[in-house]
């Protein structure tokens, strides 16, 4: 029997990208340089010294000047949501400065008033890879504690400023990927390789404390407002049924439940204290900290895109999934980027992040990377046939649906990249994500003219319908 897919009535429904990924306009108005400005081949690549004309992120998909035609397409789609970040540089160009610039926060009021004026609920990211490139240098990013200051500042400002417009906030993005990326994650300047685990998990943190301190401060400001954090999921199967291969997938995931648990708990759990006193690494907490951290968030948000295996045999090498690896899965298909593609995963994190955490969960990243052909329809109107994202997102918006059936208070949906936009691991333009195609190319050429997909069309009837069309 097919059964009759319905949605709960007040499922924000929506699309996701970040300021550095699509704004552009990397120095206008007053503002400064962040992480981003100088990593021309994206999170794997190396810094430059300046920025460089082959950075794609300087004018992106240049949403700072298209972003009410954008808007008006997302509403078109029916999107309920709008996730996008605050660039930190545009407030604050150094991140040091007592005094914010005023232009950077005209900007963002007229990005959420566009969005509400569509009935749209903006969600910001306060902090996407963003950092002030000044701070990263000066500071060495999250490896200082004076950091916890200039973030504070930041995030006063912002709340002060959107408190009456930003109902949803989400504190860093992907806050578990300093322990691969320090540099693109958490503004580390240091090298990876010459960076211990104590200055790393010391780095840790103090974003960790500095994300309890702003939900503190968010409650306080904004008793009505939800703040999460946003973790990067990926489930850890055991390669074989073998139990050391169980041991190992466990404590892959400990190492990225860490920073839920501690958001969500207040607190650091036994194991990883347990992994502290076995690698001599030992924490600085400030007399305040314990305190601190006791302030939890209201709902887990998290991005997913691809599930990975762990094994105990140490000569497997693991293969290069989204952000943090993982040894390859026999049993699934990748992206043309390598990416495994793992639908049920996704009820599985559901269910397990649920579980663990008894809280409201938002997927606020999900969505395929892929090589799209512009074609014309038989009107003469330019799109793009692509089948391939819709079934990617048909079927693991399908194990939403699961999971929703198993009892999981799912709030939300916002696929990423809704509109096409610069790649965060490898800086292209090609490796695209959304609803709406962009005319801008690899090598920086196009006219940054929109284009509807068919994707477009489809995710615009499952949100008309709330799911009961499309899936
Ligand atoms: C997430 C990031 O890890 O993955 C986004 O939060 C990023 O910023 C997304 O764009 C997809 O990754 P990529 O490398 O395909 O852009």
């Amino acid at each position: 029997m097919k059964k009759t897919i319905k949605f709960p009535e007040d499922f924000l429904w929506g699309g996701a990208v970040s300021a550095n990924q699509c704004e552009g306009a990397y120095d206008e108005d007053g503002k400064g340089l962040s992480v981003q400005d100088v990593l021309p081949r994206g999170i794997k690549g190396e810094a430059t010294p300046e920025p460089t004309r082959d950075n794609l992120k300087l004018e992106a998909i240049d949403f700072y000047h298209h972003y009410k035609e954008d808007i008006a397409l997302f509403a078109e789609m029916g999107f309920k949501v709008f996730r996008t970040s605050v660039a930190w540089t545009r407030i604050y160009p150094r991140g040091d400065e007592q005094e914010p610039n005023e232009k950077g926060l005209a900007f963002y009021d007229a990005v959420f008033d566009e969005c509400l004026k569509y009935g749209i609920e903006p969600m910001v990211t306060i902090s996407h890879y963003e950092m002030p490139l000044y701070l990263s240098k000066k500071y060495d990013g999250w490896k200082s504690r004076e950091m916890i200051g200039y973030y504070e500042r930041f995030v006063r400002t912002i709340f002060e400023r959107y408190k009456n417009k930003v109902k949803y906030w989400l504190t860093f993005n992907e806050i578990n990927t300093i322990l691969r990326h320090p540099f693109n994650s958490a503004g580390i300047y240091t090298s990876f390789e010459k960076l211990s685990e104590q200055e790393l998990y010391q780095a840790v943190h103090h974003e960790l404390v500095a994300s309890a301190l702003a939900v503190k401060i968010g409650h306080e400001l904004m008793p009505e407002a939800k703040i999460g954090c946003m973790i990067l999921s990926m489930p850890m199967y055991p390669l074989t049924p073998a139990p050391e291969d169980v041991i190992a997938a466990m404590e892959e995931e400990h190492k990225n439940d860490f920073f839920g648990d501690v958001h969500v708990r207040g607190e650091y759990p036994g194991y990883i204290k347990r992994y502290f006193r076995e690698h001599g690494i030992q924490i600085q907490f400030a007399p305040e900290d314990e305190e601190i951290l006791k302030n939890t968030v209201d709902f887990v948000s998290f991005s997913y895109y691809v599930s990975a295996c762990a094994s105990a045999d140490e000569s497997i090498v693991p293969g290069e999934g989204n952000m943090i690896g993982g040894v390859t899965n026999p049993y699934l298909k990748s992206s043309q980027w390598g990416w495994q593609i793992d639908p049920l995963g996704l009820r599985h994190v559901l269910n397990r992040f649920y579980d663990r955490y008894q809280l409201p969960l938002f997927i606020v990243e999900n969505g395929l990377g892929a090589e799209d052909q512009l074609t014309e329809t038989l009107q003469g109107e330019k799109t793009v046939e692509d089948d391939y994202r819709i079934d990617y997102l048909r079927d693991h918006i399908r194990q939403v649906y699961e999971a929703l059936q198993d009892g999981v208070p799912v709030m939300g949906y916002t696929a990423w990249g809704c509109i096409d936009l610069v790649s965060a691991s490898t800086a292209e333009m090609r490796k695209r994500y959304g609803f709406i195609y962009v005319d801008r190319d690899d090598t920086g050429a196009g006219t940054f003219a929109r284009y509807k997909k068919k994707s477009f069309f489809w995710y615009k009837e499952l949100i008309r319908t709330n799911g009961s069309i499309g899936l």
